[in-house]
């Protein structure tokens, strides 16, 4: 604020010529104050809005296929855990066709454990168990494990998806990408 007389510019509370006290915070300068601060905060949270716009929150899901290797990598009789780790899927192969069982206990969703010397896959929850083609046959589920849909890729290699799923008790397991035909060596 500037002195009206000498035209020097004071700060604070400063004597008037009567000797009254003049604020340097007049009432009109609050309310310039406030109504700035106002249209700041609506520009800030316009901002936001916009940023956000711009970035949407997506979630990135992991991919449901992968390659399995080839074919012949599989020995006939045996249930591979090789990708029970990283994709939760068991692959077998059998004298006639190469199929995937999903590593998820029908009943409650525990994940089943392979016993080779008892040729069965045994839940830990609550005691279900499976025969080496899926089907339950003991404990409380309800109904066999399910198979993922698995074909062949243009390199050779087994393609599984985990996402398309075939349940046994639906008639599903008929359906050709629910098995791999394969006899070769
Ligand atoms: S979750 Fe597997 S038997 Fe209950």
């Amino acid at each position: 604020m500037t002195d009206a007389k000498s035209g020097t510019a004071t700060h604070g509370a400063a004597p008037t010529v009567e000797g009254a006290t003049e604020h340097i915070w007049c009432r009109r300068d609050v309310a310039s104050l406030a109504a700035s601060t106002a249209i700041l905060g609506c520009l800030a949270c316009a901002g936001a809005a916009v940023t956000r716009m711009l970035f949407p929150r997506v979630l990135f899901e992991p991919p449901t296929t992968f390659k399995a290797g080839y074919p012949n990598e599989y020995i006939v009789g045996e249930v591979s855990e090789r990708w029970m780790k990283s994709q939760r899927v068991w692959i077998v192969r059998n004298d006639r066709e190469i199929y995937a069982l999903l590593g998820i206990c029908t009943h409650l969703g525990c994940t089943p454990r392979w016993l080779g010397p008892e040729g069965k896959f045994k839940c830990p929850c609550h005691g279900s168990g499976y025969t080496i083609d899926g089907v339950n046959f003991e404990g409380p589920t309800p109904r066999p494990l399910e198979r993922v849909k698995i074909a062949l890729a243009d390199d050779g290699q087994l393609l599984v998806d985990t996402a398309v799923r075939y349940r046994h008790e639906l008639g599903q397991w008929e359906d050709p990408q629910s098995f791999l035909r394969y006899t070769g060596a």
